[in-house]
């Protein structure tokens, strides 16, 4: 059977500062999608990674189906009532226009989907991170499945000997969508020199090449663009068919192993290292650190097992003492050098005033030119 999963998700206002939702609002958002969705749903899954609340759907309605992103968008609505009423902080943050105009996507909410013929058996993952952008996947995407000291499938596999296609984005570009698309392994020092700018080229899909079949699904929204002003990260979700024709779980995760450094943290300003979390996770040091979360499922005629908590392991323990450990090293030099991001990526616009009143105090020395 041919099957869509949507992932979908925003924050709409969260206890205590940028920390997490209230259990009110996680189960307002479940009401409305469950109630509204009836019909059309086959079934979906309610949680929230940091401040955020992410909604995954299956039917079989396609991408970008306006019926589903309605389901989200009402819930999310819906959502920021109770938001306001309870006074938690940021209500609808994420939501830049009030009005629903066909498609979620370019209006905050971060949306990955992908529409598959189910394999017999069809393990996904649902990955959500907080406090950073999309490109803090562009490491452990191309590490799981464009290199071999990550990925051991790729030599071990007969089935994913031909490598993968990866479908790269310039989210710098606002007039559209501006992509290439770049053959692992032929092409890996050009995705190599793509995906090394993780604030400008960030993945939106992987591929298969032995089949064909999408593997990956990566929310490319920059809210900052969308906006022109700071509203948040844009704390991307994405989705990833594992096993078989493509790398296993573990390959998929080994690289959250790493707590590589990202672009978000405190004021979406900073960088910091990317913690693997268990699920329903909240933000806590220096408004971070980043954070992602991963439950895996598997899907049958479209209905969702219960999840698996992958970073729920003893092993991740130790992952997560590391990263603590990072993070600590990278704030004691506070805004200095790669602590704080560059100018162009600064997400508050104090410092450009600031800039802009000192330009004016400046004054250019002239050389003396002594007589001899
Ligand atoms: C980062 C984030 C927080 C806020 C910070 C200040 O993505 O959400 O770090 O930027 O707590 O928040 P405001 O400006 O809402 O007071
Ligand atoms: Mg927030
Ligand atoms: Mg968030």
């Amino acid at each position: 059977m041919k099957v869509t999963i949507s992932l979908i998700k925003a924050d709409i206002g969260s206890i205590g500062g940028h920390i997490k939702p209230s259990e009110e609002l996680l189960k307002k958002v479940e009401e409305v999608v469950t109630t509204e969705g009836k019909g059309t749903l086959i079934d979906s899954y309610v949680g929230h990674t940091g401040d955020d609340i992410g909604i995954l759907m299956t039917h079989t309605e396609g991408e970008n189906s306006e019926k589903i992103h309605e389901f989200a968008f009402d819930a999310f609505m819906e959502g920021t009532e109770l938001a306001k009423k309870q006074g938690l902080y940021g209500a609808g943050q994420d939501l830049l226009k009030d009005s629903f105009s066909g498609n979620v996507k370019g209006m905050g909410p971060a949306v990955a989907e992908m529409e598959f013929e189910e394999r017999p058996n069809e393990p996904f993952l649902a990955f959500a991170a907080d406090k950073t952008d999309p490109g803090a996947y562009n490491l452990p995407f191309y590490l799981a499945f464009a290199d071999p000291m990550y990925c051991a499938g790729l030599i071990l596999s007969p089935k994913m000997g031909k490598g993968y296609t990866f479908r790269i984005m310039d989210v710098e570009y606002t007039e559209g969508d501006k992509i290439v698309e770049l053959n692992a392994p032929e092409d890996l020092y050009d995705i190599a020199a793509l995906l090394r700018d993780q604030e400008r080229y960030v993945i939106e899909n992987i591929y298969s090449r032995e089949t064909g079949d999408v593997a990956v699904s990566i929310s490319t929204t920059r809210l900052h663009n969308i906006a022109g002003k700071y509203t948040g990260k844009d704390d991307p979700v994405a989705l990833v068919r594992v096993q078989g024709n493509f790398p296993a779980t573990g390959e998929v995760i080994s690289p959250y192993a790493i707590g590589h450094f990202v672009a978000g943290f405190m004021r979406g300003s900073h960088h910091g290292p990317l913690m693997p979390v268990t699920k329903n996770s909240p933000i806590s040091y220096f408004d971070g650190p980043p954070v992602v979360n991963c439950l895996a499922f598997c899907v049958k005629d479209g209905i969702l097992t219960q999840p698996a908590d992958v970073f729920d392991h003893p092993f991740w323990d130790y992952v997560r003492n590391n990263v603590s450990r990072k993070s600590e090293d990278i704030r004691r030099q506070g805004f200095f050098g790669p602590a704080m991001l560059p100018f162009s990526e600064l997400e508050y616009g104090g410092i450009v005033d600031r800039l802009k009143n000192l330009e004016g105090k400046f004054t250019v020395r002239k050389e003396e030119v002594k007589a001899s």
